[in-house]
């Protein structure tokens, strides 16, 4: 008896949820630390806890519910990852890319991929949210490495202008509508789950990141090799610059959790916001 390739379990894991909540989204929403608050913007035809959907990698981090909802925001189909399995948890690539591959098996061709991130760049303050514009990706590894065997897309992924230049225009007029501002910068991925050293953080400003996560860009090369759009938001949860960093209190992830969930608001209007204006 062979093993089931990733394509198998995918379409095992999306027939299981069409039985339950027949609805195709459009947009596939990935929510990070904290950001459980968003999905109260949505209008909801169902919800499945991660651990009843087959082959569906469950996820143990605080700050992380582990639920799929589906339901319309602004009345436009849409698909809410509530928590994501992280590469510090221990888990394969293909994994941490399994709920972005189980959208565009659903038949999503948007991806909103939102975290938790401290600042690198002196001019982002906690609380603050960013756009993310490009990446680095620091984790040392990627999903595209090993046997690729699914047909979801091919082994060599272009990555320039991944993220959506008319997906990122839209997020800046809907927060302008929205009465607040957003940043805009480069996403470097490490694969945590400590926190930064002082010359880790003097080296990702050298390396020109603007803030610093654990996440995403898995997810963001897997929706490429799928070719779905992608929008990028992070949520500034403290700041790292590099000089001020000796003097500050001991970062804690409780106090990320408290940082996001307090601009959760803003984030659920942004996205609210884009999810209503996006083209088809
Ligand atoms: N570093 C890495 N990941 C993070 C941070 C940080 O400072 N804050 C929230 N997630």
């Amino acid at each position: 008896m062979s093993a089931m390739t990733l394509t198998q379990k995918l379409r095992r894991t999306a027939e299981h949820v069409r039985e339950r909540v027949p609805l195709q989204p459009q947009i596939a929403i990935i929510l990070g630390s904290g950001l459980s608050p968003v999905a109260d913007a949505l209008a909801q035809d169902g919800e499945l806890a991660y651990a009843d959907l087959p082959h569906f990698p469950v996820t143990g981090v605080a700050g992380h519910r582990g639920r799929l909802l589906l339901g319309s925001m602004a009345g436009t189909p849409v698909a809410v990852f509530e928590g994501r399995v992280h590469s510090y948890e221990g888990r394969a690539m293909e994994e941490v890319a399994y709920s972005t591959y189980l959208a565009k098996q659903l038949g999503a061709r948007t991806l909103i991929v939102t975290n938790a991130a401290g600042s690198i760049n002196a001019a982002f303050a906690a609380g603050d949210i960013m756009l993310i514009r490009d990446h680095i990706n620091l984790l040392g590894t990627n999903p595209l490495v090993g046997a690729l065997d699914d047909d979801l897309g091919g082994r060599f992924v272009a990555m320039r202008n991944a993220y959506d230049a008319g997906l990122r225009d839209l997020a800046r007029r809907v927060a302008r509508q929205n009465g607040f501002t957003v940043k805009e910068g480069v996403y470097a991925a490490t694969s945590g789950p400590m926190y930064e050293t002082d010359a880790e953080i003097r080296m990702l400003a050298i390396l020109g990141a603007d803030v610093v996560g654990m996440s995403t860009v898995p997810e963001v090369i897997a929706a490429r090799r799928c070719a779905m759009r992608v929008l990028g938001i992070s949520v500034i949860a403290n700041q790292t610059t590099a000089s001020g960093a000796s003097d500050e209190v001991a970062l804690t992830h409780a106090e990320v959790l408290r940082v996001v969930t307090s601009s959760a608001d803003r984030v659920k209007r942004l996205i609210l916001g884009v999810s209503g204006s996006i083209a088809a």
